[in-house]
């Protein structure tokens, strides 16, 4: 069974195979009806141990656009609050037949661990400080739609880098795609050791933000330290933060990403609706796109044809839009 647990096992082609794949879901997302019959009869089970907006309810409409079965676990009304061990908990839900986990938790290697409870394929949600390889690939998707490839483009991580599961899989995966990556925060921010990471590093965004084409801005966050990392969040603001002034220094074709949730007033010091160059919005739309891509891979299997109606018709009673419902209805229906 295959996972996806992180981003060092993905090369270049594979990670190019999953935005490849979500082109085709992306396509889906914009008909009338955005389902399709591709994973009629799985089940995908959402492990969120940790809080989650984004994650959990993208990879959920990415599930019910392929019209899979949706379970959430929520652990703060699970048995979890009886004691019940992680495994207890895999194995009682993998016991009612689930074909995929996705996994959150704040300790990292928990998702690893689960796949060697299951028979189900697992998909790493977030974990730790460590991986979140489906934010990467919807950033990277997003980069790639703005500029047609990452090679040679220039992008920025700022922020709190050392304690980001977003950061680790970003510069892996943008490093891997053809992108020069500066990661940007004070000392305190970054991980205790950076060897093995092809990245240079700058001490303030002053120095780097006329050059660059892609600015990344991470969240403080706050939930994994009780130190005091900077001085104040105001200090932060003044040399790291995206203000009026620093936004206005950007180049004209830069585009703004961040992971969300923002703090704003910190890292986001600007209205980012006001801001020129935001993809944040197009991060969540096309996070769907990729989560869809995922599910597919590790469920369909990427050898299936696309163009199989089998595979992508929309699901019974919805019609795409701009195409003869006729050419699309000689496979099997739903
Ligand atoms: C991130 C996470 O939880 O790792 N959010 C997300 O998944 N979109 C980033 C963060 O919490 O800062």
């Amino acid at each position: 069974m295959k996972h996806l647990l992180g981003i060092a096992g993905l090369d270049r082609s594979a990670i190019e195979g999953y935005l490849d794949l979500a082109d085709h879901f992306a396509e889906v997302n914009r008909r009338a009806i955005p389902k399709v019959p591709a994973l009629r009869g799985k089940t995908v089970v959402s492990l969120f141990f940790e809080d989650s907006t984004r994650t959990r309810l993208s990879f959920e409409t990415a599930a019910k656009r392929l019209s899979a079965d949706t379970m959430t676990f929520s652990v703060g009304t699970s048995s979890v609050n009886k004691g019940e061990s992680l495994r207890d908990t895999v194995e009682t839900i993998a016991a009612m037949g689930v074909d995929a986990f996705v996994v959150r938790h704040k300790s990292s290697g928990v998702p690893w661990q689960v796949s060697g409870w299951t028979n189900a394929a697992v998909i790493n949600g977030g974990d730790g400080w460590h991986q979140h390889p489906t934010q990467a690939l919807l950033d990277a998707y997003t980069i790639r739609g703005a500029f047609g490839s990452l090679e040679g483009r220039r992008i920025a991580l700022v922020g709190d880098i050392r304690h980001s599961r977003v950061a680790r899989s970003d510069v892996d995966v943008f490093t891997k795609l053809g992108a020069h990556v500066t990661l940007v925060a004070p000392p305190t921010l970054l991980p205790p050791s950076l060897e093995g990471w092809p990245v240079d590093v700058a001490p303030s965004l002053d120095e780097v933000i006329e050059e660059l084409d892609v600015l990344y801005l991470l969240r403080m966050q706050r939930e994994r330290t009780n130190e005091a990392l900077v001085p104040t969040l105001r200090e932060y603001t003044d040399r790291f933060g995206l203000t009026a002034a620093r936004a206005a220094r950007l180049p004209e074709h830069a585009v703004v990403l961040h992971p969300g949730p923002m703090n704003r007033g910190v890292e986001m010091a600007v209205d980012p609706d006001e801001l020129r160059g935001s993809l944040i919005t197009a991060q969540v739309t096309n996070g769907v796109a990729v989560r869809m891509a995922v599910l597919y891979d590790l469920l369909a299997g990427r050898d299936a044809d696309l163009t199989d109606p089998d595979a992508l018709v929309p699901a019974v009673g919805s019609v795409p839009t701009g195409t003869d419902p006729t050419a699309r209805t000689s496979g099997r229906q739903a």
